[in-house]
């Protein structure tokens, strides 16, 4: 073939000048286009110790591997040649509409991962009106996020302390700020070993030894902020210094059992929600005591190494249980693929950890957004080429488990 130089007028209409926004996050964020981006912009720039709290998991980490591998298992079966002009995203939980099936997960310690942690999730939560779960290990207090975000819907996660007075507190002080429902995290008897915050030694807040030191150099950005805000106490607690591991096996009640139900359903009016479920029998238990949702979920892989992938046990959960309460479910969603197969087998909804604490990491409550929008515009492309218009449609024919 014979070859001529490129004219002018030729290569003039490729040209194109990139337009890259001005502030530097929102740089930074246009360039993340995955869950995954976000995890990997986070992990340049926070502290070693603090993007492997977030990202690790327990022991061999393999609860959280098996989760996300359950989602590659995955095989969609889409009708074709449905009119699929729109596709609802809202699903209803609890009664109330969500207008997308998804909310952010009660996630501890969230001003570690960016200065304004639990306050920037919650105000990204508002803007796209889904729900925003505070945890009892938050660093912001129950009525500082509900002044933040007034409008957001909002639930209280709940760990029963030892002083049970203590923990009657925290519920009328969720009660008195508007939080919606409350949650009870049952798989945590005993801090599950988060090998990598032991190798790190991460202490809350984060100490100034020689490494820490040292790392401060590669992230300037993030010890600047964190030592020129409000110090880092649990808002909820009282102050402490000391490991994750240390906090939890001092402060949470190991000898709580379904009996304790009732004690929180006096306490506790409004909807109640028993989060760590793994199994039909416990999932049978949870709703026999009352809980009115419960939470299909392995913690993220952060507390018992080698459990199932909740993803593979929703199916039976869900006939067990499904007619009598409703499931959500998390632990490995990185995709909003993931949640829409979750929501085929049998879950009202999912939760989200680190997917929504990689965005707050990489950019704040910008980044927050930016991983809502990410996982909104995934579902409702997944829905789409699966062939249907809405949530509702979805049933078990649409996935299969390889
Ligand atoms: C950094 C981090 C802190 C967490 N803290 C809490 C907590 O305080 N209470 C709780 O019930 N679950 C906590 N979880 C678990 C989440 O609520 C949720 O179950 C989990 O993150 C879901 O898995 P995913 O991160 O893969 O989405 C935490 C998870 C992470 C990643």
């Amino acid at each position: 073939m014979r070859r001529q130089l490129p004219r002018w007028s030729e290569l003039r209409p490729l040209l194109r000048s990139e337009r890259l926004p001005l502030d530097a996050t929102q740089r930074r964020l246009a360039r993340a286009h995955t869950v995954a981006d976000l995890r990997a912009i986070a992990a340049r720039r926070l502290p070693r110790a603090v993007f492997d709290y977030t990202d690790g998991a327990a022991e061999q980490e393999i609860s959280l591997r098996r989760a996300r591998r359950s989602f590659d298992r995955v095989e969609f079966h889409p009708a074709v040649l449905r009119d699929v002009s729109t596709a609802d995203t809202s699903t209803t939980v609890l009664g109330q509409r969500w207008p997308l099936p998804f909310g952010l997960a009660p996630t501890g310690f969230t001003r570690l991962m960016h200065h304004e942690g639990e306050r920037a999730a919650a105000r990204a939560a508002q803007r796209a009106g889904i729900m925003y779960a505070l945890s009892t290990m938050g660093t912001t207090s129950i009525e500082q996020v509900a002044a933040e975000a007034p409008q957001a819907r909002k639930w209280f996660q709940l760990y029963v302390w030892r002083n049970r007075d203590a923990a009657k507190d925290l519920i009328e002080r969720a009660r008195a700020a508007g939080y919606e429902a409350l949650i009870l995290t049952a798989d945590t008897p005993v801090a599950g070993a988060r090998m990598r915050d032991v190798r790190n030694g991460l202490t809350i807040p984060p100490a100034l030894t020689p490494s820490t030191v040292l790392d401060a150099a590669r992230c300037p950005g993030w010890w600047f902020n964190l030592l020129t805000t409000e110090p880092m106490t649990f808002a909820n607690l009282r102050g402490w210094h000391g490991t994750v591991a240390e906090l939890v096996n001092e402060m949470f009640d190991p000898s709580v059992t379904f009996a304790d139900i009732e004690w929180l359903r006096a306490a506790w009016p409004g909807p109640l929600l028993i989060k760590g479920i793994h199994t039909v029998a416990d999932a049978r238990a949870a709703v026999d005591h009352g809980a009115d949702a419960i939470v299909v979920s392995t913690h993220g892989g952060r507390q018992l190494d080698r459990a199932v992938a909740p993803l593979e046990v929703l199916p039976a959960i869900a006939d067990a249980v499904g007619d009598r309460a409703e499931i959500l479910l998390d632990t490995g969603i990185m995709h909003g693929g993931d949640v829409v197969a979750a929501l085929a087998l049998g879950a009202r909804g999912c939760l989200v950890g680190r997917a929504f604490l990689y965005g707050l990491m990489a950019g704040g409550e910008q980044g927050v957004q930016r991983a809502i929008a990410i996982l909104a515009a995934e579902i409702t492309r997944t829905l789409r080429l699966l062939g249907v218009s809405g949530v509702g449609e979805l049933n078990r024919s649409h996935v299969s488990l390889r």
